[in-house]
């Protein structure tokens, strides 16, 4: 199960040069995807093979309809999505230039998800619960773990990434949270904001102890994994031919959480979410190159060499 926030993504490509108010410049290529990082998530997990449901909120106009209508496609149940009639789904701007990226986001209806639409009877669906993107959803804030604890007493095992912080506060109580918490799934520049580090070690080393997994993700230089005592750093897969970068984390997080639940070893999580963080690059935004199974498997092996699936 996945709770998040749900947006449509319009991404513009081949810009040339960046905006300055008062003026226009083009863009060559343009798409609208699904948006988000916890359907970006959703999708990738329903298209490597696993029963995926979603719980958010969406706006009753053509965005919403459109969210719906892709999260199905890639055969996400979308049951308990919750549409708010007086409410606009959440659209974000994209300037992509090719790893990097400015976004401009409108929330709209992700903005009132909180904990009093989640029920347990819902939750006990699931054997997992991926959270998303805690600080663009304020109603979260003081009651994450709350969430969390009501999915562990349910007996389901529990993920988070956090996300960018928009307001750049960073405010967030990890130390309620991480108790409940199976897998903390931070990008680099995610935690040292949060632990108030410069240096990575210095902030997997505040925290390490406190998590029962911990995975840090850092875009072309792969991720470090610390769990048990142990810290294990595993470069990425190279592509030489990035199309972007958009959707990467949630395409990792898609595979670490997929390769968890087959009762995969931690390290065997950290390789198989190096990979699908790699693939998501191949392809435009985050859920492009994740069609089906048998496209994700050819491209793990032609362009990553990757045949231990
Ligand atoms: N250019 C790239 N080449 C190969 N793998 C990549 C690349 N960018 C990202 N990845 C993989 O995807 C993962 C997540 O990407 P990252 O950009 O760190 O996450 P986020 O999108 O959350 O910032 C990385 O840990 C890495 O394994
Ligand atoms: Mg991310």
């Amino acid at each position: 199960m996945v709770i998040g926030e749900l947006n449509v993504d319009l991404i513009l490509n081949q810009i040339l040069g960046f905006p300055q108010i008062g003026e226009e410049i083009i863009a060559d290529n343009m798409a609208l995807a699904l948006g988000s990082s916890s359907a970006i998530c959703a999708s990738n997990l329903s298209s490597l093979g696993l029963k995926v449901g979603f719980i958010g909120k969406l706006g009753n106009d053509l965005f919403g309809k459109f969210t719906i209508q892709e999260l199905q496609q890639k055969g996400v149940d979308t049951a308990l999505i919750i549409i708010e009639p007086n409410e606009k789904t959440g659209a974000t701007i994209a300037l992509n230039y090719k790893e990097q990226r400015s976004m401009i986001t409108y929330q709209g209806a992700m903005l009132n998800l909180g904990i009093e639409d989640i029920k347990t009877e819902n939750l006990k669906l699931a054997k997992h619960l991926h959270f998303s993107s805690y600080f663009l959803q304020p109603k979260f804030h003081d009651k994450l773990d709350g969430l969390f604890k009501m999915a562990k007493s349910a007996g389901l095992t529990t993920s988070l990434d956090i996300q960018w912080d928009p307001m750049d506060k960073w405010e967030i109580h990890l130390e309620k949270i991480l108790p409940f918490l199976d897998i903390f799934m931070p990008n680099e520049t995610e935690l040292l904001k949060i632990t108030g580090q410069t240096d990575l070690k210095q902030a997997i080393d505040l925290i390490k102890d406190k998590c029962n997994l911990l995975v840090v993700k850092r875009g072309n230089k792969g991720s470090i994994l610390s769990y048990g005592g142990k810290i294990i750093e595993k470069g990425a897969f190279i592509n030489a031919q990035v199309v972007d970068s958009i959707g990467a984390g949630d395409s990792f997080n898609a595979g670490f959480i997929s390769k968890y639940l087959s009762g995969g070893k931690p390290e065997e999580c950290q390789e198989f979410g190096n990979l699908t963080g790699a693939i998501s690059t191949t392809d435009s935004g985050g859920t492009a190159a994740f069609m089906d199974l048998g496209r994700i498997k050819r491209i793990a092996e032609e362009k990553f060499n990757y045949f231990n699936h």
